[in-house]
């Protein structure tokens, strides 16, 4: 079956753009490029990875994965069409704005736009870090991860797994037995999980964007600078049951959080799923944050 290989880019609707500015560069780490009213994240050798606009939704509002040959996203554009997803083609204007070779549009089964792609660019130059930074962690293996709340567990499952080729990595319960929450972690590549659903109807789509330092260091020369800047911490440090990933989490100026962290797990070979009864081993004291 034909996948995805990896969430290449995301766009996000922000009321802020000169709070996230400043919070890009100097929370972040990460390079920002004005563009068109906005801005363009970028924390690698891709053109950008995060686009920012200020359209005012503090949320997710379209997804780029990246599908690895025109073949294959032509096959993929057919298979969801034969689930009922509508795609159509992505003009010249959408392609140049997305720097891709070809684009197809769909919607997930909530209405998020869903771009699918072949031939993301470069930017030309090397990602530049605002301060002394190792970079992060990127590649074959995307941006990093997202989490997305989901009215609709069933239906959310059926187009990222059955329609775009997702692999369950395993599940997390949170909270009291006969109460539990399951979450749904899911690969497209190495890392561990590139997309996960945590089926609670919330007012936002996007619980959190995850992007992994290559360094531990970074992690906790991070987390001085959010201390010393009053940045709010949503969860502290701590380390992930699952994908081992060492990480905290804080409030971005739109409200979702971000998961700044180091040595996630990467899935090499065969893989069998598990359900692990909690999402820390140790710390992330705070929200129940995977
Ligand atoms: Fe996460």
């Amino acid at each position: 079956m034909v996948s995805v290989s990896e969430l290449g880019y995301l766009g996000i609707g922000v009321s802020d753009i000169d709070a996230w500015r400043s919070y890009a560069s100097d929370i972040l780490g990460v390079e920002v490029v004005d563009n068109e009213g906005g801005i363009d994240l970028r924390y690698d050798e891709k053109a950008w990875r995060l686009s920012l606009r200020p359209s005012g939704e503090d949320d997710v509002v379209f997804l780029g994965f990246e599908v690895d040959s025109i073949q294959n996203l032509e096959a993929l554009a057919a298979h969801l069409t034969s689930m009922g997803v509508s795609v159509r083609d992505g003009d010249a204007e959408l392609c140049a704005a997305r720097q891709v070779d070809a684009l197809k549009c769909c919607e997930d089964p909530f209405g998020l736009a869903v771009e699918l792609y072949v031939g993301r660019r470069e930017g030309g130059a090397s990602f530049t870090s605002s301060r002394d930074h190792g970079g992060f962690v990127t590649g074959d293996m995307g941006l990093g991860h997202i989490v997305l709340s989901v009215g609709d567990e069933a239906s959310a499952l059926k187009f990222f797994m059955d329609g775009l080729g997702f692999n369950l990595s395993d599940n997390v319960l949170l909270g009291p037995e006969g109460r539990q929450l399951r979450l749904t972690f899911m690969h497209c590549n190495p890392r561990h999980h590139t997309l996960a659903i945590a089926p609670v109807p919330a007012p936002k789509r996007l619980n959190h964007i995850m992007i992994q330092a290559a360094e531990m260091d970074d992690v906790g020369t991070t987390l001085d600078i959010v201390q010393h800047a009053n940045v709010p911490v949503s969860s502290s440090l701590g380390k992930h049951t699952n994908d081992m990933m060492v990480s905290f989490y804080m409030k971005t100026p739109s409200g979702f959080d971000i998961e700044y962290g180091c040595n996630g797990l990467e899935i090499r070979g065969d893989w069998t799923p598990t359900v692990h009864h909690g999402a820390s081993l140790w710390g992330h004291r705070g929200n129940l944050n995977p």
